[in-house]
């Protein structure tokens, strides 16, 4: 099982001092991908004009641009709500980047407006991969990204 504390407490040193928003998520999208356990994606989407843009991720290329209320991601972003979707088939509208995937976690991100800035999205070829404690977990990661990335107090 993942240690987030631990997790949380490698982020925070990544982060820590560095006014890059891109080489804080790039960092952060690979020690999520490196550290978690049959993910096959792991990254952003910021909110800029209008819509969620693909931000810094490992894996596989992925779709650039979702409308918010879209997709797994559009859904979290729009209600400002983590979504853990244990069968992707299964969830109407799901956006499939990479065929392998059969779950998903999307934890929205705010930003230091209060607004929704963008979310963070992982993705397993396994089903049901993501737990209640990844949900407790992945948010409290969210919290430390909003601190040190997006400036929330
Ligand atoms: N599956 C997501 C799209 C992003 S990819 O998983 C990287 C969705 O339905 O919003």
């Amino acid at each position: 099982m993942t240690d987030y504390e631990f997790l949380c407490s490698q982020l925070e040193a990544l982060t820590q001092g560095v006014a890059s928003r891109i080489s804080n998520l790039a960092n952060a999208a690979s020690l999520l991908y490196n550290t978690l356990p049959t993910l096959n994606w792991a990254g952003f989407y910021l909110y800029e004009d209008g819509a969620l843009r693909l931000g810094p991720s490992m894996g596989q290329p992925a779709c650039v641009v979702i409308s918010p209320g879209k997709g797994v991601c559009g859904s979290a972003f729009a209600a400002g709500e983590t979504l853990v979707v244990p069968d992707v088939h299964a969830f109407p509208g799901h956006i499939a980047c990479d065929a392998a995937s059969r779950s998903e976690i999307v934890v929205p991100l705010f930003g230091a407006d209060g607004e929704v800035a963008g979310v963070l999205d992982l993705d397993s070829a396994s089903p049901a991969r993501f737990t209640k404690k990844d949900a407790e977990g992945l948010e409290a990661f969210a919290r430390i990204i909003e601190k040190e990335v997006f400036g929330r107090a």
